[in-house]
């Protein structure tokens, strides 16, 4: 624990040498796809929402361009801001994700994202920590237009999918990252199991879970 607090402390007073540029964790072609979304979205109400967002990266460039194209929606982001929780890890160690990805999220935290944002201009977005699976009803928004589900494990993408499905305005989207077969991350395996349960179509676009309500565009 301790390790992870000084990781945190020399992050966050390295943000201007670290963080020169938004850390995104997204693969280039899913990045395009989101603001992709975001921006062919842009006439479905309800906000947008971030379920892992990690340093912030990702946040920064869509907030931007949001703005600089004047859609006028929240941006909000659901993280530990601690990586992985121990049990949801484990269970997906035992479907094939490797031991030595546990603490590749740690060693953050609410702080240091906001100052990572502000930094970037991006200090309207909003930050919610906790586990998604568990974080109460009254912090999650009641309407969203585009939602990125991005927490790599199984049974966080399948219980985040489960919260904001019924909260996705017609003619929404959901994307999940890290839904290519044969990943080490086992986000495919929650998308799978909610789109079944909920009798939905599997749709996948560059390793991502697509689910969309209502009128496509
Ligand atoms: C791949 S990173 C997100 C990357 C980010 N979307 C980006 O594009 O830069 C995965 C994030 O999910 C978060 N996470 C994992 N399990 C979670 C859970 N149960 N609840 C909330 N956040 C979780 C981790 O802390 C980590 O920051």
């Amino acid at each position: 624990m301790m390790k992870h607090k000084l990781k945190e402390m020399a992050r966050s007073s390295l943000v201007p040498l670290l963080y020169r540029y938004p850390p995104t964790c997204l693969a280039p072609e899913r990045l395009y796809l989101y603001l992709h979304y975001l921006i062919e979205y842009r006439d479905v109400p309800g906000d947008i929402v971030e379920i892992g967002c990690n340093l912030g990266g990702t946040a920064a460039v869509a907030q931007n361009m949001i703005t600089r194209l004047g859609i006028n929606k929240k941006y909000i982001c659901y993280d530990t801001f601690d990586g992985f929780v121990e049990q949801q890890f484990s269970d997906d160690v035992g479907r094939g994700t490797p031991t030595g990805n546990r603490h590749m999220f740690s060693g953050s935290s609410k702080r240091l994202v906001a100052k990572i944002l502000r930094r970037h201009n991006a200090g309207d977005v909003t930050l919610i920590q906790g586990d998604i699976t568990t974080i109460p009803d009254s912090k999650l928004p009641a309407s969203c237009s585009v939602v990125l589900a991005d927490v790599d494990l199984a049974e966080p993408t399948y219980h985040a999918l489960k919260r904001f499905w019924p909260r996705l305005a017609p003619g929404g989207a959901i994307l999940v990252d890290d839904c290519p077969e044969g990943n080490d991350w086992k986000a495919r395996i929650g998308y799978s199991r909610f789109c079944q349960e909920a009798g939905l179509p599997e749709q996948y676009r560059h390793g991502m879970g697509i689910l969309t309500s209502g009128a496509t565009h």
